[in-house]
């Protein structure tokens, strides 16, 4: 077979992606629709003529604002599902999906609805497609320490539904310091931490999320090139890097895939990863972000297979899970 039927067919494992991210035009406009919601677009065809960013803020913005069309919980069940069927597209067999609660709360929108639709399309998910899966809470880092204590407290009684926490939105001005508290008491909660760290942002923010909120993984973590004793220390601890390689040349933090430096990371022995972290925006799910590193730099089977071996490695789901997972994949390499 060649590159690029092996690379749709090799078993795949998201760690980083945005449900709210997964929105796409159409449905943005199906919602809106539904809900009686105006958009400040014409068409689908407009909305995705916006899509020009500059950095992660001009991104952020037009992403808050996409999301306003998301109000009932079939409507979360429904974008939820939507990606699952790309996951099947794509051959993920897993995925582990972030949602920003205060994106809805802020609203008006109950945690409680947005959960149970993000959750029912997720059961629906192993039972129709054999699909497995997690979700990670984010906290804001934009908003104030308050406002995430006061989300972690309505996320409690959901403990069996949310295997962690994580930072995202906007990382200049907001470093990880800044919740320290609020991860501390999330950890006492049971709750696995991750962060984004180093996508925009300086080492500092990398090293301070590792050493303050004491996550199992950095999401991106692009930015540890510019620190050799980091590379160092994140290739010896085996640290996994959410790495996302459409979101970053459409965010400009690199100018072109070929300035990407994610297979310089993988080839020094850090966990790296592929990931599509918001593919209604940027582009591309997991195939298209497979093929994008894979068109740029020269990539051997073994190396591709490694990306999902590592995105094993740093799943947040049992040993046994982790073992079918890999007989999955080796499988699928024994025999391309
Ligand atoms: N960075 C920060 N916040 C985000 C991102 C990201 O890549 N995607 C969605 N929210
Ligand atoms: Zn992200």
């Amino acid at each position: 077979m060649n590159q690029a039927t092996f690379i749709r067919q090799l078993p795949k494992v998201e760690l980083h992606l945005h449900i709210e991210g997964t929105l796409e035009p159409e449905m943005m406009f199906q919602l809106a629709q539904r809900n009686q919601i105006d958009l400040p677009f014409a068409s689908p065809q407009e909305v995705k003529a916006a899509y020009e960013f500059t950095n992660l803020q001009s991104f952020l913005d037009i992403y808050y604002q996409g999301a306003n069309v998301l109000i009932e919980e079939q409507d979360f069940y429904d974008l939820t599902w939507a990606y699952l069927l790309k996951c099947q597209q794509d051959n993920v067999i897993h995925t582990e999906i972030f949602f920003d609660p205060q994106t809805h709360t802020a609203r008006g929108i109950h945690f409680d609805t947005v959960i149970a639709g993000i959750d029912r399309a997720m059961k629906d998910g192993l039972e129709q497609l054999g699909i497995t899966s997690r979700i990670i809470m984010c906290f804001l880092r934009h908003l104030d320490e308050e406002s995430a204590f006061e989300v972690l407290e309505m996320a409690l009684p959901h403990k069996d539904k949310i295997i962690g926490v994580g930072l995202d939105s906007s990382e200049l001005g907001h470093p990880p310091e800044k919740f320290e508290r609020v991860f501390s008491k999330a950890r006492d909660e049971g709750f696995i931490t991750v962060a984004h760290a180093g996508e925009e942002g300086p080492v500092s923010n990398i090293y301070n999320s590792l050493e303050l909120l004491n996550v199992s993984r950095i999401d991106h973590g692009v930015r540890c090139a510019d620190d050799e004793q980091l590379v160092a220390l994140l290739a010896e601890s085996k640290m996994p890097l959410t790495v996302c390689p459409l979101s970053n040349t459409k965010l400009k933090v690199f100018d072109e895939m070929r300035d990407h430096n994610i297979v310089e990371l993988l080839r020094r022995g850090l966990c790296v990863t592929i990931n599509s972290d918001d593919p209604a925006y940027f582009g591309g799910y997991m195939t298209d972000n497979f093929r994008a590193v894979a068109e740029s730099h020269a990539l051997s089977r073994e190396e591709l297979a490694l990306f999902t071996c590592n995105a094993i490695d740093a799943s947040f789901i049992s040993e046994a899970e982790k073992c079918v997972l890999r007989e999955k994949l080796d499988d699928f390499v024994a025999t391309a």
